[in-house]
């Protein structure tokens, strides 16, 4: 018998409708990282590989007024999104990661289910540090796929597009190899019985029906965030 159940963790095949139709279980980890983002002194920020609905507004809820949000995805379709309720201006911009420019540098970059999509995320971090001011952050939100569980079944990646289902193991790694410092890590993984939020999500996610009683964990999400000097 299959021991893996495949999920496709690509929200941009879901599309905004995910986020309507199921509260987000890793609000959790939305939560911490704008938390995170209140405590820094910010005036511009950037969410790359923004997708659909993202967590774009959440990051714009946790800026000023005053302040400019670069919403970046390389792909042009994920535009346009409806920004109509974030406190902030947000400007789209249609670039990919690897040839990054912005229209100046920002004081946080944060990007959520990219890295785990790229054959080349060294590049990538590398490519968004230059855009961090010196005292900015980089914040990286990134799963552990294979930590998820229904029931004892391990939970792996079905898409064909994620490069690494696991590369929320490296982003201390990562983090360290563009010469981040103070790294900050957390992860979160949401958990519940068939018919809970994480159950919804994953029933949302996959067109699977777990059933009421399977335990269900999900892909533990990690949240790293460095300092640029
Ligand atoms: C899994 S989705 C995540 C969307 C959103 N960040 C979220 O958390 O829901 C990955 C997004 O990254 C974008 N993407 C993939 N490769 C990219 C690249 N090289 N440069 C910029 N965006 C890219 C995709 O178009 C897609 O919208």
């Amino acid at each position: 018998m299959e021991d893996r159940h495949l999920i496709p963790t690509k929200s941009t095949r879901v599309g905004p409708n995910l986020h309507t139709e199921v509260v987000d279980p890793y609000y959790r980890a939305t939560a911490q990282l704008t938390s995170m983002l209140a405590g820094f002194e910010l005036s511009a920020a950037a969410d790359i590989g923004c997708g659909y609905a993202g967590i774009t507004e959440d990051i714009a809820s946790a800026l000023p007024s005053q302040a400019t949000l670069y919403a970046v995805d390389a792909d042009p379709e994920v535009f346009p999104t409806s920004h109509g309720a974030a406190s902030c201006q947000v400007i789209e911009l249609v670039q990919d990661v690897y040839q990054l420019e912005l229209p100046k540098q920002v004081d946080v970059i944060v990007c959520r289910f990219l890295l785990l999509d790229l054959t080349n995320p060294l590049a990538a971090m590398r490519a968004m540090r230059r855009w961090i001011r010196p005292g900015g952050h980089l914040a990286l939100l990134e799963p552990i796929t294979s930590t998820g569980r229904i029931g004892t079944s391990a939970i792996a990646s079905a898409s064909d597009e994620i490069v690494d289902q696991d590369i929320g193991l490296r982003l201390y790694d990562l983090l360290t190899a563009i010469d981040a410092d103070e790294i900050t890590i957390d992860a979160f993984t949401p958990v519940g019985l068939g018919a809970s939020l994480a159950g919804r999500y994953l029933a949302a996610m996959t067109g699977v029906d777990p059933g009421s009683n399977t335990f269900i964990a999900l892909p533990t999400l990690v949240l790293a965030c460095g300092h640029i000097q």
